[in-house]
Parts: C-alpha cells; sequence; structure tokens
C-alpha cells in the first residue's frame, strides 16, 4: 500500500498538463468519487491498528499534495491563457458590430431648417435658457402691462420676476442685435418653455427655429420669397404658402404662415383639418421700435424675423400626431428615425 501511495505522489509531482481540461481529468483520477484515493481508503479499512497512524499521515499527505497541485496548475493554466486551447477559434468569424444609436427627430428636423436657411446665408446664433424680462419681452416692444405678455404664459423665477425661462427664442435675435451691426443675418435654435398643460397637442417645452435678417431696403417680399423657399426645401417641390394677417409685438406688420397640406395635397384631409393648409410659423417686419431697442438705426435699416416650432415641423413632416411621443424616449419610436448625420 505505501508503494501505491508513493508511486503517486510521484505522479502529482510530474504531472504536467497543456490545457485546463488535463487538470480536470488527472483529478477526477486521483481524488474522484472512483478515483484512487478512494481505492487507498477502502484497503486503510483493513490496516492493522498499529500501523493505522503511519498509513494515514501517508495518505493525508498525497491527499493535500493532489489538491495543492491541481489548484496550482488550474490558476496558472487559466492565466496565461490556455484556459480555451481546447475551443477552436474561427477567425473567419465576423466580429459583433456595436449598436449605433439614431438622431432624435427633433435634432434632425431642426438640423434640417438650420441647414436650409444656411443655404440662403444665415448663421447659427446662441443664448441662454434662463433669461430676464429684457430680453424676452421689453426690447421685442411688450408694453408693461400689455397683455400680450399674457398670450405665452411664462414661468418667472420664484425669488426674482425679472428671470424666467424664455417663452421663445427671439430673445436670442435681441442679443444679436445688441452685439452685431447689420447686415444681419442668423437662425437661433432652443427650447423654449410655456406654463401649458401637457396634451398631445401642447408641451411646456419645446422647440423653436426663429430667425433675423436686417440689412438695408429688406422688404417684405423678401421676407416671402425666403419663407416659400424653406416651405419648397423642407416640404417638396409642390409645397405652396399662404400668409394670413396676424399680430406680434414685435413686427409690423405680422403674417401667419400656412404651408399646403402634404398628406393630402391640398383637398382636404383630418390632418388639416379639410382646409388644405397648415399652419407651420409666425413671421412679420421688425417693429422700428424693437430695432431702436437694441441701438439699430430703424430710418437706415429694415428686417424681418420668422419663427416656427420644431415639434409642429417634425409632426407635419413625419405625419406623428401626439407630441408626447418625442419626448418620452421610446425606443421603438425613435428607432424609426435612423440616420447617420
Ligand atoms: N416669437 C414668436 C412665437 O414664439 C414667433 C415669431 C417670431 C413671430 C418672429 C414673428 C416673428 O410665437
Amino acid at each position: 500500500m505505501i508503494e501505491k501511495i508513493n508511486k503517486l505522489l510521484k505522479q502529482v509531482e510530474e504531472f504536467r498538463p497543456k490545457a485546463v481540461a488535463e487538470v480536470e481529468e488527472f483529478r477526477v483520477k486521483i481524488l474522484g468519487r472512483k478515483g484512487e484515493l478512494n481505492d487507498i481508503l477502502e484497503e486503510f479499512k483493513t490496516v492493522a491498528p498499529e500501523l493505522k497512524r503511519e498509513f494515514g499521515q501517508k495518505i493525508n499527505q498525497l491527499k493535500t499534495a493532489a489538491m495543492n497541485k491541481i489548484n496550482a496548475l488550474r490558476e496558472e493554466l487559466e492565466n496565461s491563457g490556455n484556459a480555451d486551447s481546447e475551443v477552436q477559434i474561427d477567425m473567419s468569424r465576423p466580429g459583433s458590430a456595436d449598436e449605433i444609436g439614431s438622431r432624435h427627430p427633433i435634432s434632425l428636423v431642426k438640423n434640417e431648417i438650420i441647414d436650409i436657411f444656411g443655404r440662403l446665408g444665415y448663421v447659427v446664433a446662441d443664448g441662454p435658457e434662463i433669461e430676464d424680462d429684457w430680453h424676452v419681452f421689453s426690447a421685442l416692444n411688450f408694453a408693461l402691462e400689455h397683455p400680450a405678455r399674457d398670450m405665452q404664459d411664462t414661468f418667472f423665477s420664484e425669488k426674482n420676476p425679472d428671470i424666467l425661462l424664455r417663452t421663445h427664442t427671439s430673445s436670442i435675435q435681441v442679443r444679436t442685435m445688441e452685439s452685431q451691426k447689420p447686415p444681419i443675418r442668423v437662425v437661433c435654435p432652443g427650447r423654449v418653455f410655456r406654463n401649458e398643460a401637457i396634451s398631445a397637442r401642447a408641451h411646456c417645452i419645446f422647440h423653436q427655429v426663429e430667425g433675423l435678417y436686417i440689412d438695408e431696403n429688406v422688404s417684405f417680399a423678401d421676407l416671402k420669397q425666403s419663407i416659400l423657399y424653406f416651405a419648397k426645401e423642407m416640404f417638396g417641390e409642390k409645397a405652396r404658402i399662404r400668409m394670413r394677417p396676424s399680430y406680434f409685438p414685435f413686427t409690423e406688420p405680422s403674417a401667419e404662415v400656412d404651408v399646403s397640406c402634404n398628406l393630402c395635397g391640398g383637398k382636404g384631409c383630418n390632418v388639416c383639418k379639410h382646409t388644405g393648409w397648415l399652419e407651420i410659423m409666425g413671421c412679420g417686419m421688425v417693429d422700428p421700435n424693437v430695432l431702436e431697442a437694441s441701438g439699430i438705426d430703424s430710418k437706415k435699416y429694415s428686417g424681418f424675423a420668422f419663427g416656427m416650432g420644431v415639434e409642429r415641423i417634425a409632426m407635419l413632416k413625419y405625419g406623428v400626431k401626439d407630441l408626447r411621443l418625442y419626448f418620452e424616449n421610446d425606443v421603438r419610436f425613435l428607432q424609426q428615425f435612423d440616420s447617420v448625420i
């Protein structure tokens, strides 16, 4: 029996496996339920009592040596990267592609609007979302007690009513006029905030792109032509526009622009409420008071401004009828707007 144990000890010592699988095989052979060690333990039962101590120690020596060796070999092989050496690696398999996200439809439409006006020479101007009364209202010819301030339900700061969340990006136009000399040609994209109940047609946060063009001899005809160009680029060559008189404190005259319904081609459907027309923006000639408030000589210069809601344009372009979808970030909705840009 001692001889057998010594033989196994030698085997343990000389064991040089190449892969983890071999180590496991070896473990089963020596330490497994039907392994060599168990056979020895069976034999041990028949050993004479006076020899038990010596034999017992020898058996323990074998068990410890085998376990230590197996653990050490396992660790060594796993760390050296040979753990998978049994697994065939197929070098011709294609790599796993990373899933690429897509742009949000609001960003797509916003970028497209910027792009279209970019072709007419407009550059992007930026400004803060947290504004003061001057840039959102007063500089834009909203008289202090004028009811037009109620047209846009404003979020005011509780601590300081002079501080508010901008209700339109016209505030950027004011900042531009204050800091630049004409000719000015800017588009002002950004988030705006109005205290409105959230529904399919309204939200308290939405996006606008407004525009401003100031130079000598700018006329209403220039405004109309620019908007027509925009409508055709955005909605297709067949798009037509019409202008209806409107009111904004900062423009005079002012107009609301409708584009022919691109879903029914102007014949009338339930999206355009059977009128054939869809409202897309407000616009007008910049009121001389507004030019003067920002230090621009209204005798020398004139200009026009326009402003539109990005969600609204996106709704009309993609036929999405519920505005809330743009804010819920449901990937099933967003994935439909695959894009590379
Ligand atoms: N600022 C207006 C709004 O938010 C839009 C507008 C811009 C109208 C410029 C006319 C001229 O409703």
